[in-house]
């Protein structure tokens, strides 16, 4: 039982025995039951006989944010307390988007929330929103505050109408939680640069390049083709500081309690503005230590627990995603582990399943696929995943090389093929992707581009090539039903749903033209959309099955995450199938075929779904027929099969 469930428990006691809400009782309580976990997290990072009394002042600081919790989102904490794991729902369906290229601003997109009731997307990621340095920013995650709203994107009041909206149409919203560094424009930042040692103890600065010189030894390049190295000298101060990710992305120095706290408030000023789900943005990152590659160490879960541990106590509604796109055993421990299990992120980016699905489509095997899924450590039941196909960042082939040798391929030649398959350097590869900060020392690069120019779509509208279009069209359909029907929160990438295509426009920019993500962070095409119901067009195709798939998901229960998945074996190499299961009653058998041709599915490869008399799939809605023991698949075909 991790703290939620407890606090879960003790809540559901509470209201029996009070029938009523008293929330400060309530918050009392919840201190009661994290306090040692909260005190030992705290002694671990910061020794006790040196820090009591910063300890003492956490605590006396969680009261007073309680106190700034605003009543309604008080009283919503406690209906997500009563209602447990609500992020499982197979109600929720997420879109991430760009404000500005979504629709000009914040009321520009609460205009539009009709759109996603159309979609039946209820879930929001916004990107940030937050002021940031003028020039480069790297898309707005430079920060040079945490709670303040860019004027770009209007004004905090618009925020909170926005939120209004959301919450009573029951509708979420996820913002990130720029954890790892601030930008050097921050106050902080910016004392720091005149002179202020106390702010300049809140980043890591060195006055040579000692230190810095025996972290570069570990420390891996994020960035390496535009930002190389880990420090930056400042001239004004005559001092190098740590920038893991671009130099002017300042990381925060952790080992400072007072950062701790601060960073604890600036994190309640944002979730107090109506936020449900917080973006933990390269959390990996949080701890960094000499001699070792700075990312997943102990000490940065122990301060994700601590934060969250905090929260809990203040806002038990809210909860944490994971944005650590690390190696698959290290993504699961930010669920928690060990002392921490359960104890940190309730959701994470799926990421290794997202790099494994582009491996599939590229190789049109699922070989790889299986044999990594198959090995992957079970996340815990409170906790759940994020599936998507694309996001605003690049596609980072994070899946261990073992495996791939593992099925007798070579992983460092594979990884070459997929860079060459998806950024064009094979003529006959469908795909139209960019190249990512390939280094070549060591021949590793990352993928950009949209879902759609990566399946194909691009090339084959510029060839007017129709069996490539209808395949292309076919595949976003196939990825984005197993986004939906893989256990955990879909979250689609705006534009994804009309077939957008890659946007070339950042070339012409002179802060965007090195960073390739930008090609896929399009515009959305509300020209497209106007006539999504009034002409048959790809757009239109892609749009209504994506709409369809999204409703029965909602229809169907089974797809709430209970950790209710079952991967089947299959003989066929092409075909990927799982099933979402249920005690005591018949479950979905999702069937996909990763392959341009048909492909046979043998019977005894399908459970019960094999034997029943009549099947159905809810996707095209049509009974099944198995011919002589085989169920024939057509390209890229996704089933959601039933017995009937
Ligand atoms: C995360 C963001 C990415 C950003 C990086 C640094 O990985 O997704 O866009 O560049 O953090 O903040
Ligand atoms: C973060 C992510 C990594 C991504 C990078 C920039 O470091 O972990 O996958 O490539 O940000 O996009």
């Amino acid at each position: 039982m991790n703290q939620a469930k407890l606090h879960q428990f003790i809540i559901s006691n509470y209201l029996d025995l009070k029938g009523n809400a008293d929330v400060d009782s309530l918050f009392e309580m919840r201190l009661t039951a994290n306090l040692t976990l909260i005190k030992d997290l705290y002694f671990t990072l910061y020794p006790e006989d040196i820090h009591t009394a910063s300890f003492k002042k956490l605590v006396r600081t969680l009261a007073d944010l309680f106190q700034e919790r605003p009543s309604p989102l008080k009283l919503q904490d406690l209906k997500r307390q009563e209602q447990g794991s609500w992020y499982q729902s197979e109600k929720i369906v997420g879109m991430q988007l760009y404000v500005d290229h979504f629709n000009k601003d914040l009321k520009g997109l609460t205009d539009k929330i009709p759109y996603f009731e159309k979609l039946g997307v209820n879930f929001l990621h916004l990107m940030p929103i937050t002021p940031r340095p003028k020039g480069e920013n790297d898309g707005g995650y430079a920060v040079n505050s945490y709670h303040d709203v860019d004027s770009r994107y209007g004004t905090k009041k618009d925020l909170a109408a926005l939120t209004k909206v959301l919450r009573d149409k029951d509708m979420y919203l996820m913002l990130d939680f720029v954890i790892n560094h601030t930008s050097n424009e921050f106050p902080w930042a910016k004392k720091a640069l005149q002179g202020a040692e106390k702010y300049q103890g809140y980043y890591y600065t060195y006055p040579d390049r000692q230190i810095p010189d025996a972290y570069e030894k570990t420390l891996p390049e994020i960035f390496p083709m535009t930002a190389p190295g880990n420090f930056t000298y400042q001239p004004t101060i005559d001092k190098w500081v740590m920038t893991v990710f671009n130099n002017y992305q300042w990381d925060l120095n952790y080992t400072n309690p007072e950062v701790f706290l601060e960073m604890l408030k600036n994190l309640m000023k944002l979730v107090n503005l109506g936020v449900d789900i917080i973006r933990l943005d390269a959390l990996a990152f949080l701890w960094k230590k000499l001699d070792t590659q700075s990312q997943n160490l102990p000490e940065a879960h122990a301060l994700i627990s601590l934060f969250r541990m905090c929260l809990q106590v203040i806002a038990p509604g809210v909860v944490f995603l994971a944005e650590a796109i690390v190696s698959p055993k290290e993504i699961i421990k930010y669920f928690g582990a060990d002392q921490t299990e359960g104890n940190e992120c309730e959701i994470a980016y799926n990421a290794t399943f997202m790099a494994l699905l582009w491996d599939a489509i590229a190789t049109k095997k699922t070989v790889l696929l299986y044999k990594n899924l198959h090995n992957l450590p079970k996340k815990p039941r409170e906790g759940t995943w994020i599936n998507y196909i694309r996001c605003h960042d690049d596609i980072g082939l994070g899946f261990e090389d073992h495996y791939i040798n593992d099925i007798g391929w070579d992983a460092r030649l594979h990884r070459k093929f997929l860079l060459d398959y998806y950024c064009q350097s094979v003529s006959w590869s469908p795909a139209k992707g960019l190249m990512f900060m390939y280094n070549p020392k060591t021949g590793d690069g990352r993928i950009t581009g949209s879902a759609a120019s990566l399946l194909g779509l691009e090339k084959a509208l510029a060839e007017n090539n129709p069996v490539q279009i209808q395949q292309a069209i076919d595949k976003i359909k196939m990825l984005h039903g197993i986004i939906l029907s893989y256990a955990g929160i879909p979250l689609i990438y705006a534009g994804d749903e009309i077939g957008t295509l890659n946007d070339y426009s950042f070339l012409e920019d002179k802060d965007k033209k090195e960073d390739s993500r930008w090609v896929n962070r399009p515009n959305q095409d509300w020209d497209t959309i106007a006539n999504l119901e009034k002409e048959q067009s790809y757009h239109s195709i892609i749009f209504h099955d994506i709409q369809k798939l999204i409703a029965i998901r909602k229809q169907n229960p089974i797809f709430a995450d209970t950790n209710n998945i079952v991967l089947y074996q299959c003989s066929n190499p092409h075909i990927f199938i799982y099933e979402r299961t249920t005690i005591g009653q018949d479950g979905i058998l999702i069937v996909c075929n990763f392959d341009e041709s048909v492909q046979l599915l043998e019977q005894i490869n399908m459970g019960p779904y094999g034997k029943s008399a009549q099947i159905k799939d809810l996707v095209s809605g049509e009974r099944i027929n198995l011919v002589s023991g085989k169920f024939v698949l057509a390209p890229y075909q996704l089933c959601w099969l039933v017995c009937d």
